[in-house]
């Protein structure tokens, strides 16, 4: 039985809105590379810039791909056997057989143009190749992007190894205002004003916006007072901190019908992730996070069943949804559900979103 994707969507790219510097000639060769070779790795120290390379090329040529971009992250699979299903679960494929995972990926893709993206191949190189292999073998019109320390060692690869941000020489430091026009310095300013803006920040604050970067897109205030309330931040303090993160342009207010919602630039998101991380509590946060958004779904099923011309804007957010539930204001941005997950309960588990364009659907797929 052939293997079905629930929804066909051209990739899974995720939204390029972080500010990225410079890397003109890396992003013009990898481009030329990847129309020409089967295989490209870009392979470079850690932290260099190789994944954020990858994700910008593949962005550029995304059009030249009739089935896709697809990006499978693997720096959090520890398990190399599960590669091929990390890889079919990343392609939103439901395969009821028994078969190999392998197989399953390899014949999905046998006649379709696409380039896979593996992100962080450096623990898993063999098994990375021998899967880059299979797939270039079976699968005439794919291309693999990878990115490691390392290259694959794989036939028909080509590796672009990935420089350090040129940087000023420090024996010889040029004018103040040359030091501009050097991208490894733009980069450091940029962190120092993320860095600064999180010094003027009190310490409620801080910690409602490190817990609001688990918010992958827009959010309202009920959500984000049930996922950052509580542990350090006064219980029904949250709308006032969010009003002053608004003031200090860390979070963004957007008006929906009348409705307000949240963001926060992916830059100072990344950055809210990473003090989540640092500060422990990133488990704890997340289950709220995902209870909040299993309860919304679960409140709001009847509501799907029952066709309502209310339907599409009460999932968007911005209508209450009557009889069919408490209020929910808010929608989805990501249904992660725990930490990091054994990729073969991703495999097995399923994923329900909510979206205003169609009925909730049930599909395999990872934890966003
Ligand atoms: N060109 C760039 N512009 C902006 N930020 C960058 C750039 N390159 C790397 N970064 C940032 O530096 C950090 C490390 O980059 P990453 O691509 O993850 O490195 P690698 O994959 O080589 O380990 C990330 O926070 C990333 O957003
Ligand atoms: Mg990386």
């Amino acid at each position: 039985m052939a293997a079905l994707r629930v929804q066909p969507r051209p990739g899974n790219l995720p939204a390029d809105t972080t500010s990225f510097v410079g890397r003109h000639q890396e992003i013009a060769a990898a481009k030329g590379l990847v129309s020409q070779a089967r295989v490209v790795t870009l392979t470079g120290p850690g932290g260099v810039g190789k994944t954020r390379l990858a994700l910008r090329v593949a962005h550029a040529v995304r059009r030249d791909f009739r089935d896709g971009v697809w990006l499978v992250e693997l720096a959090e699979l520890g398990d190399p056997s599960l590669l091929a299903a990390t890889v079919a679960e990343r392609l939103e494929l439901r395969d009821q057989s028994f078969r190999a995972p392998i197989d399953i990926v390899t014949e999905y893709l046998a006649e379709r143009e696409v380039l896979l993206v593996l992100d962080n191949c450096e623990h898993l190189v063999d098994d990375c190749a021998r899967f880059t292999s299979a797939v270039v073998r079976a699968c005439p019109r794919v291309r693999v992007l990878a990115t490691g320390r390392q290259s694959l060692g794989v036939y028909g690869e080509t590796v672009l190894p990935v420089p350090p941000l040129p940087t000023p020489d420090p024996d010889r430091p040029p004018p103040a205002d040359a030091l501009a026009r050097y991208d490894s310095v733009r980069l450091f300013v940029e962190r120092a004003l993320i860095d600064w803006s999180h010094d003027l920040c009190s310490g409620p604050e801080r910690l409602v916006r490190a817990r609001a970067s688990v918010f992958a897109g827009s959010f309202d205030l009920a959500a984000v007072e049930h996922v950052a309330g509580g542990d350090g931040v006064p219980p029904h303090g949250v709308p006032e901190l969010v009003h002053s993160l608004v003031d200090k342009s860390i979070l963004q207010r957007e008006d929906h019908d009348g409705a307000a919602r949240y963001r926060m630039l992916e830059t100072l998101r990344e950055y809210g992730e990473e003090q989540l991380t640092a500060a422990g509590d990133e488990g704890a946060v997340r289950r709220r996070h995902r209870d909040w958004y299993r309860d919304l779904i679960t409140r709001a099923w009847p509501c799907w069943t029952i066709a309502s011309p209310g339907r599409t804007s009460w999932a968007s957010g911005t209508t209450a949804p009557g009889r069919c539930g408490p209020s929910p204001t808010s929608r989805p941005t990501t249904t992660w559900s725990g930490p990091s997950p054994p990729p073969g309960r991703r495999w097995a588990s399923t994923r329900c979103s909510v979206t205003g364009r169609a009925r909730p659907s049930c599909s395999k797929h990872s934890p966003g």
